[in-house]
């Protein structure tokens, strides 16, 4: 095996979603929790993954192990290959320019840390301002914050009203001369909101100003394509998008990565090396200092063709329908509240049910075999705008059935009458 195979494209006939095919294809999903058959819908915290993905890990553990870019034997040359075929498969995959402006990084979080790393600590400076939105998860908040306190700069919000969409005549009103970066997810992993995006640069872009794009909880439910967005950045994680955990994407436009400065530094970001001065190495590479995770990207590019195999509108499609499916079962229910009612959403029903914690229903719907996140989901913010300290999550996938939906609804129902 030299490069990740392709999956088999499991849905046919051409309009109808075989979701009991798709879900072979997942071997996490066919088992029994607490003696109930398991109805993952926690997808938002992390995806199930396919056999195609987990075979592609084994596959190049197994024979073509070697480490990338340095070598001149077999091994090294194959796994170069796979890897460097990983990346070009996500330049394809988000239609990207070139595969230098995709770069390896451990995840979104690193991602988001990179980019204000490389561009903020260069471009940021006293005085200036950079803008955020009120439904952003921790990790496209606190390394702004940080680089604020850092360089005496100011962070700005961008608030969101009661259904859980951003207030767009309040971004545009704060956007200015002193705006050096707008960071915004393109789905909120809390309420399910879609932004506007291509709104989102437009407006910065009249300005001059860069957008980054969390995509985190985009690129495993619907088609992107980051040159329609404009975006000067866009980053996601592996494992949300059915991939491994460990590896992630950062897309940068070339100009830009090309004016930024180093993230981290050691072994392969340069081109050479005095104790007097080290010369940076050619983009992509200037930002994956040391080992890569070889076999996550390869594992990630395998994901990105499963999913593509399945076709991401007719994904988008389904999930349409399980949202609703979902939503109407829950909002049924007496003493339920659904936090997050935007006019676009996706994949994500966040409530809360009356005079029971959402931690302790959690629990109770794990004794159904029922995994879904209790919490704060890593966006406190979002928990104070809507005045409660936690939700209750199920996050859907492709693979999830409406009958698990009724699952869930039996199982909400039934707590609320253990809690009488
Ligand atoms: C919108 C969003 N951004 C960023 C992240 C961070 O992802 P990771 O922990 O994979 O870096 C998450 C994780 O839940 C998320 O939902």
């Amino acid at each position: 095996m030299t490069m990740p195979r392709a999956a088999a494209v499991p849905v046919t006939p051409e309009s109808h979603w075989d979701v009991e095919r798709v879900r072979k294809d997942f071997p996490a999903l066919h088992q029994q929790v607490h003696g109930k058959p398991l109805v993952y819908l926690d997808n938002a915290a992390t995806s199930q993954k396919p056999q195609a993905v987990i075979d592609a890990l084994v596959g190049y553990y197994s024979l073509d192990n070697a480490n990338v870019h340095r070598g001149v034997h077999r091994l090294s040359e194959r796994a170069t290959e796979a890897y460097e075929g990983a990346r070009s498969r996500i330049q394809r995959h988000l239609n990207a320019a070139s595969p230098r402006e995709i770069i390896f990084v451990r995840q979104a979080t690193e991602g988001i840390n990179l980019v204000a790393g490389g561009y903020g600590r260069k471009f940021v400076g006293a005085g200036d301002e950079v803008v955020i939105s009120a439904m952003e998860h921790h990790a496209n908040i606190v390394p702004w914050q940080l680089l604020c306190q850092e360089k005496g700069a100011t962070l700005r919000v961008v608030p969101i009203d009661d259904r859980g969409d951003l207030v767009m005549e309040e971004y545009a009103r704060l956007l200015g001369p002193r705006t050096k970066l707008v960071a915004i997810t393109q789905v909120s992993n809390a309420l399910g909101t879609v932004t506007p995006i291509e709104e989102v640069t437009e407006l910065a872009h009249r300005q001059s100003i860069p957008v980054l794009v969390d995509g985190a909880q985009a690129v495993p439910h619907q088609p992107v394509d980051v040159r329609r967005l404009d975006c000067e950045f866009y980053v996601f994680s592996g494992h949300k998008a059915f991939g491994p955990t460990g590896i992630g994407v950062v897309y940068g436009k070339e100009a830009w990565l090309e004016r930024m400065a180093p993230y981290q530094s050691g072994g392969d970001m340069i081109k050479s090396v005095t104790f007097e001065k080290t010369t940076f190495n050619d983009l992509p590479y200037r930002f994956e200092a040391g080992t890569p995770y070889i076999a996550g990207a390869i594992g990630l590019a395998v994901a990105l063709d499963y999913i593509s195999g399945l076709g991401l509108d007719r994904i988008a499609a389904y999930e349409r329908e399980l949202l609703a499916h979902g939503t109407e079962l829950l909002a049924a229910i007496p003493g339920v509240r659904m936090i997050g009612t935007a006019r676009h959403k996706a994949a994500v029903l966040s409530f809360v049910l009356d005079g029971v914690h959402p931690h302790d229903l959690g629990t109770i719907l794990d004794h159904q075999g029922v995994a879904i996140r209790a919490g704060h989901h890593c966006a406190m913010p979002v928990m104070a705008r809507f005045a409660v300290p936690a939700t209750a999550r199920a996050s859907l996938a492709f693979y999830n059935t409406r009958a698990e939906l009724e699952t869930l609804a039996k199982a909400v129902q039934g707590a609320r009458e253990i809690f009488g």
